[in-house]
Order: C-alpha cells, then sequence, then structure tokens
C-alpha cells in the first residue's frame, strides 16, 4: 500500500507525537515536525527520533494563527508532499488555510469525551465536574474548536481517589493507544464519511 506523508504538528511535551512514530500507522509514515514553540519539548524528541523537526513563525497571537503565517504553513506542508497533518498538543486555532489545503486531511486529539469538555484542560474540567466516566477522542479537525467529525474514542473512569494529574496521566496513555490507529485506519483508505458520522471498514479489532 502507498504511504501516506504525515506532519505532526505540536506544542509541547510531544508525547503523542512520539506515540505516533512508535506506533503502528500502517501506511502512515511520520515524516515531519512542526512547532510553533521553539522551546517544545517535541521538538527536541523529534532530534532523538530521527524525525525532521522545524519551527516555524505562527505570527503575533498566543492562541490563533495570522491568515498569512498559516498560509505559509500549508505551503510549506503542501511543498513537502505531506498528505496527512496531524495536531497533537497544537495549542493554535486554525483558521483556514491548512484545512482547505488538507480537505479532511487535519486530525486532532483532544483529552476528553467530545463534545463534553471541548478547549484548554479538558482533563481538568471533567475533574472538576465529577464524571464517572472520562477518555479521548480522535476527531478530523474543522473550523470550531474541538467540533469535528468523531473518528475514535476510547472511556477512562474515574477513580476515587483520583486528581486531575492522575486521571490526566491515565487518559493520556489511552490517547497514545487510539492515535496511532486512527491514523493507520485513515492511512489504509478505512475510514468514510457521511455528514458528521466516520464509518470505519473492517472489525473494531481491525482499527
Ligand atoms: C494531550 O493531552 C492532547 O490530547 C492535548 O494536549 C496534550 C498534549 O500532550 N491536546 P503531548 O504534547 O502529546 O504530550
Amino acid at each position: 500500500m502507498k504511504e501516506t506523508r504525515t506532519a505532526v504538528l505540536a506544542s509541547g511535551t510531544g508525547s503523542n507525537f512520539a506515540a505516533l512514530v512508535k506506533g503502528d500507522t500502517g501506511p502512515g509514515r511520520i515524516d515531519l515536525l512542526l512547532t510553533d514553540n521553539p522551546d517544545a519539548g517535541a521538538l527536541s524528541l523529534a532530534g532523538e527520533l530521527g524525525i525532521e523537526g522545524k519551527w516555524m513563525y505562527p505570527g503575533p497571537f498566543r492562541t490563533r494563527f495570522a491568515l498569512g503565517e498559516e498560509r505559509k504553513w500549508a505551503d510549506f506542508l503542501l511543498g513537502r508532499g505531506i498528505e496527512l497533518v496531524c495536531l497533537a498538543g497544537f495549542m493554535r486555532i486554525i483558521k483556514g488555510p491548512l484545512l482547505e489545503a488538507f480537505p479532511r486531511g487535519v486530525m486532532n486529539i483532544h483529552p476528553s469525551l467530545l463534545p463534553s469538555f471541548p478547549g484548554l484542560d479538558a482533563q481538568g474540567q471533567a475533574f472538576r465536574y465529577g464524571v464517572k466516566i472520562a477518555g479521548c477522542t480522535v476527531h478530523y479537525v474543522d473550523l470550531g474548536t474541538d467540533t469535528g467529525p468523531v473518528i475514535l474514542q476510547e472511556s477512562v473512569p474515574v477513580l476515587p481517589d483520583d486528581s486531575r494529574d492522575s486521571l490526566a496521566k491515565r487518559i493520556l496513555e489511552k490517547e497514545h493507544l487510539i492515535y496511532p490507529m486512527a491514523v493507520k485506519a485513515h492511512c489504509e483508505g478505512r475510514l468514510s464519511m457521511d455528514g458528521r458520522h466516520v464509518y470505519i471498514k473492517g472489525t473494531a479489532d481491525a482499527v
């Protein structure tokens, strides 16, 4: 099967990036790590993992792209032959050019069972709310914040002696499992869409 050239966009530690590099992504090949944060742990991880890592200027804002800069990121990725973009702890709202460049080709991992607890500190939101079941979601990205069609979700029970951090740690372990699975299914051409519904061909085990 033809390989799918994949880029990961990360702003922080990069553990999901590492999980994608080390995990079974099938024909999905992680070629590039792109960051908006010159101090991102993900950037040094890229060096350790032998993946090209690069910082690019995102514009003067803290949590969103400048439109022209996002266009430059999209052009750069297209120029590198990238076909799939995976956001992994990328702390910036996408305004459009990346989605136009990669229609149904931008994914994100979010540490809650969406549509519950979108936005920042989803694990803390879930913990403070007092839910019994937390979890994580891989979804396609649209113009909203954590609103795109759901690809995979995994639940994580909240234990009586959990803290926000112990819960977040167990959620992160599940993130590292489902993100490579979703990328693999996408790159194998096993995902189809009908409106908001993402269907996965094959058995759940084959995901
Ligand atoms: C993860 O919890 C991810 O779901 C969220 O940000 C965190 C990034 O962690 N969007 P890492 O940088 O992948 O370790």
